[in-house]
């Protein structure tokens, strides 16, 4: 087996959380200027690390390795939330490296293939997973008129960001067997059961819907309370009922958010003509799914026949699908963790989305999670302890090499 150098690994991540760093967190959005030099100094070190390396046409850093297939593709994404943790995407992205250079620089390994990766965009600031959907052939053309939240759409920002005109990455079936993962896991299971490693079994679908509430805008002062078609109020009231409507059809592993709240013309002395809310949703099962949509739909539909203000809700077009991953992979990373933490691992669901939910629809995938502190993610106080950084990284390392000898 090989070993991974736990200080490297940390070194490297330490250094990729300055790209960007905001006290403990970093604020590294996709395509902007931390973004491209924190995709910059990845393409070096997996130079340095021996690959050959590229930032591909859409921003996905490209570690290939000099073997030939087959070859395993290891990684995750580097850009953040608006205000993220440093671990989220980054750590999976410095174990693709770490695995890669480690398997190199071994004569027992050498001549297996590694190919590391550091997605764009999982986190949909313009678009939801762009690097993965781009190299499984998935973003269309009018995909690429999608817009961040400033308006900018993902072409402009790839030629503000130097990028157009380069090749994009593509998946090679005969060569890309199969793609692993790492993440911290973002919840607080791992640490409340006190297991060190979890083996990822599914990845939740998500599912969102758009809702609008149309009042009529009006003096904030003179309106008496009676006449007032107030979209805000509306707004609030929905909310408030969401609650009650999702959890009577939802499973006990359901969650739902209303994360993006607006308010029209949002002035202290106007009477909202207009407001809008979006709603996401995620359950393990596409029929809860279904069940939770038809419950929100139905309450605005409700709510428009009862309120002088009307509702309606447009499902949004990203709809992710829960997906699988590999039984036959995941008994790889679940026999490496047995023999290093036997009896601290355990199988379990992916609660937040990652690129291998568009990448296991065209090729095997698996994922690893390592304990985060008090469950905090999507957070600048995200944090995992260590020794689980490095213990990861050396359980996929094992796993990586028991899937390629078998693959040869
Ligand atoms: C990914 O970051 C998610 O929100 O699940
Ligand atoms: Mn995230
Ligand atoms: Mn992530």
């Amino acid at each position: 087996m090989v070993e991974i150098d736990p200080e490297r690994l940390l070194q490297d991540l330490h250094a990729l959380r300055e790209f960007g760093r905001s006290g403990p967190g970093v604020v590294r959005p996709t395509y902007s200027d931390q973004d491209i030099e924190a995709r910059n100094w990845l393409r070096q070190r997996m130079e340095a690390a021996g690959l050959q390396a590229s930032i591909d046409g859409v921003g996905n850093v490209i570690g290939r390795s000099p073997n030939d297939g087959p070859a395993l593709v290891i990684g995750s994404h580097s850009d953040t939330q608006p205000r993220g943790g440093w671990l989220d995407g980054a750590m999976g992205v410095i174990y693709g490296l770490e695995i890669a250079r480690a398997l190199l620089a071994d004569p027992a390994t050498s001549h297996l293939a590694v190919d590391a990766v550091a997605w764009a965009d999982e986190e949909g600031t313009y678009s939801s997973c762009l690097g993965a959907r781009s190299f499984v052939g998935e973003l269309t053309e009018s995909d690429m008129a999608e817009c961040n939240a400033e308006g900018e759409s993902i072409s402009s920002a790839i030629e503000r960001a130097g990028l157009s005109g380069r090749p994009t990455a593509s998946f090679e079936p005969d060569r890309h067997r199969a793609y692993l993962e790492a993440h911290i896991e973002q919840g607080p299971y791992l640490e409340e059961q006190g297991n060190r490693i979890g083996v990822v079994t599914s990845i939740v679908g998500i599912r969102g819907i758009r809702f609008q509430f149309s009042g009529q805008q009006n003096h904030a002062g003179t309106t008496p309370m009676k006449r007032r078609q107030d979209a805000a109020v509306a707004m609030f009231e929905f909310g408030h009922r969401l609650q009650s409507e999702m959890a009577a059809v939802a499973s006990p592993t359901s969650v739902w958010t209303t994360g993006v709240v607006d308010v029209e013309p949002g002035a202290e002395s106007i009477i909202p003509g207009a407001a809008a809310l979006t709603l996401q949703f995620r359950d393990a099962d596409d029929n809860v799914l279904e069940a939770m949509q038809n419950a929100a739909l139905d309450l605005a539909r409700a709510m428009t026949g009862e309120s002088p203000v009307s509702v309606s809700g447009t499902p949004l077009r990203e709809k992710i699908t829960p997906t699988l991953m590999a039984p036959e992979l995941r008994d790889h990373i679940g026999t490496a963790a047995d023999a290093l933490v036997p009896g601290a691992w355990v199988e379990m669901p992916s609660a937040a989305g990652h690129d291998s939910m568009v990448l296991s629809h065209h090729l095997p995938c698996a994922m690893l999670f390592i304990p985060s502190i008090n469950g905090i993610s999507h957070d600048f106080a995200e944090d995992s302890d260590e020794d689980d950084i490095a213990l990861g990284c050396q359980v996929l390392a094992n796993a990586a090499v028991s899937i390629l000898t078998e693959l040869q």
